[in-house]
Order: structure tokens, then C-alpha cells, then sequence
């Protein structure tokens, strides 16, 4: 049998690792041959190796070392360096997963070096394009060759952004992958070693721009969310990304001894605490999926999402950014009757996207 070139896949933070992990899985379960390349976008130990180890992955091929920087500076560093590998490595095809400036990076190298690109997590839009992502979505979307979409919803958005029919495929999203193949492993034992009880703590996570790097915008968000668990009497717990805390010390503002910020946790332990919690209050995509996935009512502190399907489900609500209507759309959801069910597949996502690329990049 002819040997093939190998997949390539270009990854760089905590969720990338987390919803390529599928993917990287399947491929080494069944020895086919790839290589990933870790941009290093993410490095801190707690974004970073801990989902390798606890993900059972092995360590990168290609670790670039690129590191934070403003938008031009990290992204121009990748094309840079993740060039000279495709300029080097044979390679059929390369995965890109999601909407972080290392999908972007990766996608566009490998486009200009007429090496065909898969985007995992295609079509989503939040229709708000000062959100970096929505930039590298519509980027990466448009320079792919297959467009792995979670639903129907973004089949028919990238339909009307002229992208071909053949160049779309619904594959349902890694996440729910992800998810089975670990909830057997959660580790319920963090609940006893935060000391918080099952259904009686709130978890929150912030962390994007336009919600941290604005004073005003980040006070107001956390004054609701600890108001919001004295008012009804919850803990909460807040696993904050360094960016976040490195604001709220920036700013000077101050948290109510309500809420309480520890480091980002690994997500095995991650993923008992969300299914435990009362509610997910964030503004993270992965976590608005995932509380979906896990039956946890989730309120979104963003004026806008991607995942439309969470909301239309019943699972999620659009909280905005704003103290009252924070408040009012935790009330709502503290009060919803847990009966959805999940959108994005039944876990078999990996499978397809795996079988897709190799019918026709490989044969
Ligand atoms: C990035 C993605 C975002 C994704 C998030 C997942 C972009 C534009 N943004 O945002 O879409 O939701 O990852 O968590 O790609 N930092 C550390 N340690 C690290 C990495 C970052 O302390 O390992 C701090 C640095 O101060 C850095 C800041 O976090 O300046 C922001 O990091 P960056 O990679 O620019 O974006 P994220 O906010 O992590
Ligand atoms: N996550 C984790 N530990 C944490 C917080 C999040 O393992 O302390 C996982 C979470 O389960 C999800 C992913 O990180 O799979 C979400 O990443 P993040 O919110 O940083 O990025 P986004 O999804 O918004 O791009």
C-alpha cells in the first residue's frame, strides 16, 4: 500500500487542546500517521500541559514557543514559524480547530503553501466582528478546503456567505467527543477540596476582551455575580484565566468575599464541577457547550453568542453585560426545568472528520 503524507494539526490553547484531543486520539488509536504543532499560545502549566497529561496525549512534535504578544505580534510570529514547518514536513492535510489567532495562523500558512486546510468548529458567527474571533472565524472559514460544521445552523450561514455545498460537512462538535470519552474520569473529590456541596455553589469564568480589558465593563460584571450569590445564597467559585486576574489587580477592583477565585483547574476536575454546579455563569464558548452537554443551566455575560443552539435548546440565556439584567437572567435560569437535550452530536465527531480527511486528502 502507498504510504500517505502525514495530517498536520495546529493547535495553541487550553480549548483547542481539549476539543482536538478527540481527534488526536482517534488518530493514534488507529496509527495514522500525523504530527501537531503547538504554537504555545497558551504555556502556564494550568492552560497548557495539564490537559496534555490528564488527556493522555502525547507532547507535541512541534512546540513554537510563541507566546503572548498584541494580536499582529503573536499571530505574525506563528506564520513565521509554523511556515517553515509545513515548508519542511510532507503533509496531506491540516486541522485548525475553532476561532483562537492560532486556527487563523495555522490555516492561513498552510493555505499559502497550497497545503489543503480542515477547520473543526466551522460557521459559527457571532455577528460581532470587534471580537478577535469573529475576525478569525470568517478568515479561516473562507480559506479552508472543508468546513467541519457542529449543526445545521452553520451549514446555512457559510451556504450564505457563497461557501460551496461541497466544502461543508456537519459533523456535530469535538466537545461532545471530549466530554464522553472523560466524564467516566471527572474527579468529584474537588468539590470536598474546595469545600463547596453539590448544587449549592454558582461557577463562573471571564475572560474575553471586550469584557476584561474594560473597567467599568469588568467591575459591573463581578459586582452582579457577587451580588447575584448573596441575593440567592450560593458560593460561588471562580476558576479565573490569568488575563483576568491580571485586570482585576490592574484595576484595583475588589471582590466580595462571596465569590472565590482560585486557579484554573484541570478538566477532569473542571468537568465535575460544572456538572455539580447550580448554574455556569460565563462568557466562554466551551463552557456554554459544555453546560449543555452536562445538563447545568448556563447564563452567558456576553450581548451576543455563537452557539445559538444553547439558547434555542433552553439550556442558556444572553445575559448582556449589565448589573440588572445579569441578575434577572440568573434568577431565570436558577429557576429552569432541566429538560433539553444536546445539539452537537452524539460524540462520533472525531470519527468523521478523521474518515472525511483521509477519503479526500489521502486516497
Ligand atoms: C485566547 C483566545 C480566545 C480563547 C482563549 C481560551 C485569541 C484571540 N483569543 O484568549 O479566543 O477563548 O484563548 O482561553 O486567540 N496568559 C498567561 N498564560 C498563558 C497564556 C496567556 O498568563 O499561558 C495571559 C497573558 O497575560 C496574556 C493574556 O493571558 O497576555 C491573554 O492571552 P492570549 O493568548 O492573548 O489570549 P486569551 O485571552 O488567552
Ligand atoms: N476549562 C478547564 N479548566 C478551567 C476552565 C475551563 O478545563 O478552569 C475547560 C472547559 O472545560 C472547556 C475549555 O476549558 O473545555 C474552555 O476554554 P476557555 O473558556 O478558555 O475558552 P473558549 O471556549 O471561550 O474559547
Amino acid at each position: 500500500m502507498m504510504k500517505m503524507d502525514p495530517i498536520g494539526i495546529v493547535l495553541g490553547t487550553r480549548p483547542e487542546i481539549i476539543k482536538m484531543s478527540p481527534v488526536i486520539s482517534y488518530l493514534i488509536e488507529r496509527d495514522i500517521e500525523h504530527y501537531v504543532i503547538h504554537s504555545n499560545q497558551h504555556y502556564s502549566a494550568e492552560l497548557d500541559s495539564i490537559f496534555f497529561k490528564q488527556l493522555k496525549l502525547p507532547p507535541p512534535h512541534f512546540s513554537l514557543d510563541v507566546g503572548s504578544g498584541t494580536h499582529g505580534e503573536q499571530t505574525g510570529k506563528m506564520l513565521q514559524r509554523i511556515e517553515q514547518i509545513f515548508l519542511k514536513e510532507k503533509t496531506s492535510v491540516v486541522l485548525v480547530q475553532g476561532d483562537t489567532n492560532t486556527t487563523l495562523a495555522g490555516a492561513l500558512s498552510a493555505s499559502k503553501l497550497h497545503i489543503p486546510v480542515a477547520h473543526i468548529e466551522a460557521g459559527l458567527r457571532s455577528h460581532d466582528r470587534k471580537m478577535p474571533e469573529e475576525i478569525n472565524r470568517i478568515m479561516t472559514d473562507h480559506i479552508s478546503d472543508i468546513c467541519f460544521v457542529p449543526t445545521q445552523t452553520q451549514e446555512k450561514i457559510l451556504l450564505q456567505e457563497g461557501i460551496a455545498p461541497s466544502k461543508i460537512l456537519i459533523t456535530g462538535n469535538t466537545v461532545v467527543d471530549a466530554v464522553l470519552r472523560n466524564q467516566g474520569l471527572m474527579r468529584n473529590e474537588i468539590l470536598s477540596t474546595i469545600g463547596v456541596e453539590k448544587n449549592k455553589y454558582f461557577i463562573t469564568t471571564i475572560h474575553r476582551q471586550e469584557n476584561v480589558d474594560d473597567k467599568k465593563i469588568l467591575g459591573e460584571i463581578f459586582n452582579a455575580i457577587c451580588e447575584a450569590g448573596k441575593k440567592f445564597g450560593y458560593d460561588i467559585i471562580a476558576p479565573l484565566h490569568p488575563r483576568t486576574v491580571s485586570m482585576l489587580e490592574k484595576y484595583s477592583i475588589k471582590l466580595s468575599n462571596k465569590i472565590r477565585v482560585i486557579k484554573p483547574l484541570g478538566y477532569l476536575e473542571f468537568l465535575a464541577l460544572q456538572k455539580n454546579a447550580s448554574l455556569i455563569i460565563t462568557d466562554s464558548g466551551g463552557l456554554q457547550e459544555e453546560a449543555c452537554i452536562l445538563n447545568t443551566p448556563c447564563v452567558t455575560v456576553r450581548e451576543n453568542t455563537e452557539r445559538p443552539e444553547t439558547v434555542d435548546v433552553g439550556a442558556n440565556i444572553i445575559a448582556g453585560i449589565r448589573h440588572q439584567s445579569i441578575l434577572e437572567s440568573i434568577n431565570i435560569m436558577l429557576h429552569k426545568e432541566i429538560n433539553w437535550s444536546n445539539p452537537f452530536g452524539d460524540g462520533t465527531s472525531a470519527s468523521k472528520i478523521v474518515k472525511y480527511v483521509q477519503k479526500n486528502f489521502q486516497e
